[in-house]
């Protein structure tokens, strides 16, 4: 029988990705969001089209994580074996301006699926957290061992609660829970608040774009269908062992600074962009670089796009849909 999982946020960037690859490998995928306003609800619309026009059994509710009671009933109605929690208020500059909304969705929303999760008697949770939870920490790479002590942001904060909430499920509960540390992740419908899908965007339309600080800070940017690739070997993992708590880094663990990557970006799109620079905004941090090892050895997870084969599948997404007039 196809096992049957729910992907929350699954009109958002990763989740449409995510579910695309659960049917092409024949588990059904059962999406659940609530457009929320972070970004424009055009994108999200334009995600779940690619997913219905590429998958066979693809099925979508339009909810809140925090309707407890709709969500236990699409779990039990569906048959659900097993949910990616990926719905959250993403980004860390903006958690500054509404802590308490980062809050809401990121730890109470957290708490209000974990309810109707209890209620329809599902015990397997796979749950989205970042690599912002290591915060300025100097500790590179990145381990799942570190003591993340280092967050600054409040986006950090409410992934790290998520995590520590997802513990104590897992202690009383005895829920099975596999935690993914996301490192910036970049592809064909990422955020629009993200860097490369400005800059992409900013150098089709030949405007300039901001740096921050002096171009040295790193991010170990991770194609989707590498982070996707991870998403799904967690699935197995928590699908397939009982009496888990696992963590996962699902990095690429290759930082690359921000004058490459505007090099690189440079190099796709065939123009030299204009820059301008300004201060290190509050929260962001100056590297981050995963230490991936458990997660190849645990998972099997192994990332293959490189950065320049990233940025072309991209820049041509974004040509075919005339994102850059979005
Ligand atoms: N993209 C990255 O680089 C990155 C890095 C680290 C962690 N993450 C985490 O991965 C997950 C997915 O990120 P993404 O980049 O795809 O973001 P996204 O914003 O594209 O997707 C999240 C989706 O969740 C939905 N959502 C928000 N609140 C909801 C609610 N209350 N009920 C139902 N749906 C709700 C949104 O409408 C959105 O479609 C998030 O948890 C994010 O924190 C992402």
């Amino acid at each position: 029988m196809s096992k049957r999982i729910l992907i929350t946020g699954a009109a958002g960037f990763i989740g449409s990705h995510l579910a695309e690859k659960l049917d092409g490998l024949g588990v059904i995928p059962v999406g659940i969001d609530n457009f929320d306003d972070y970004y424009d609800r055009r994108y999200k619309e334009l995600n779940l089209k690619h997913v219905s026009d590429n998958t066979q059994n693809f099925k979508f509710f339009e909810d809140d994580i925090s309707n407890t009671e709709t969500l236990t009933k699409i779990l039990k109605d569906e048959s659900i074996d097993l949910v990616v929690h990926l719905a959250a208020k993403a980004g860390v500059r903006p958690s500054f301006k509404d802590p308490i909304s980062y809050m809401g969705t990121n730890i109470e929303g957290t708490y209000y699926l974990i309810e109707a999760m209890k209620q329809a008697n599902l015990k397997k949770l796979v749950f989205a957290s970042s690599s912002s939870v290591y915060g300025k920490s100097k500790l590179t790479p990145f381990s799942e061992l570190d003591p993340l002590k280092e967050m600054i942001s409040y986006y950090a904060f409410t992934k790290k609660s998520g995590e520590d909430l997802c513990r104590f499920i897992h202690n009383i509960y005895e829920f099975d829970i596999a935690i993914l540390r996301f490192f910036t992740v970049y592809g064909p419908r990422q955020r629009p608040d993200l860097a490369i899908h400005k800059f992409l965007k900013k150098a089709i339309n030949e405007e300039e774009i901001t740096l921050f600080g002096d171009g040295t800070m790193a991010r170990d940017y991770t194609y989707v269908s590498d982070t996707v690739q991870g998403i799904y070997k967690a699935c197995l993992h928590v699908l397939n062992n009982k009496n888990i708590y696992d963590t996962f880094n699902l990095g690429n663990s290759y930082p690359v600074n921000l004058k490459e990557l505007v090099e690189a970006i440079e190099k796709v799109t065939g123009k030299t962009i204009k820059k301008s620079y300004q201060e290190v905004p509050e929260g962001d941090v100056p590297i981050t670089y995963a230490n991936i090892e458990k997660s190849k050895k645990v998972l099997g997870y192994n990332p293959e796009v490189k950065l320049e084969d990233g940025l072309q599948r991209f820049y041509n997404w974004m040509i075919e849909n005339q994102i850059e007039t979005f």
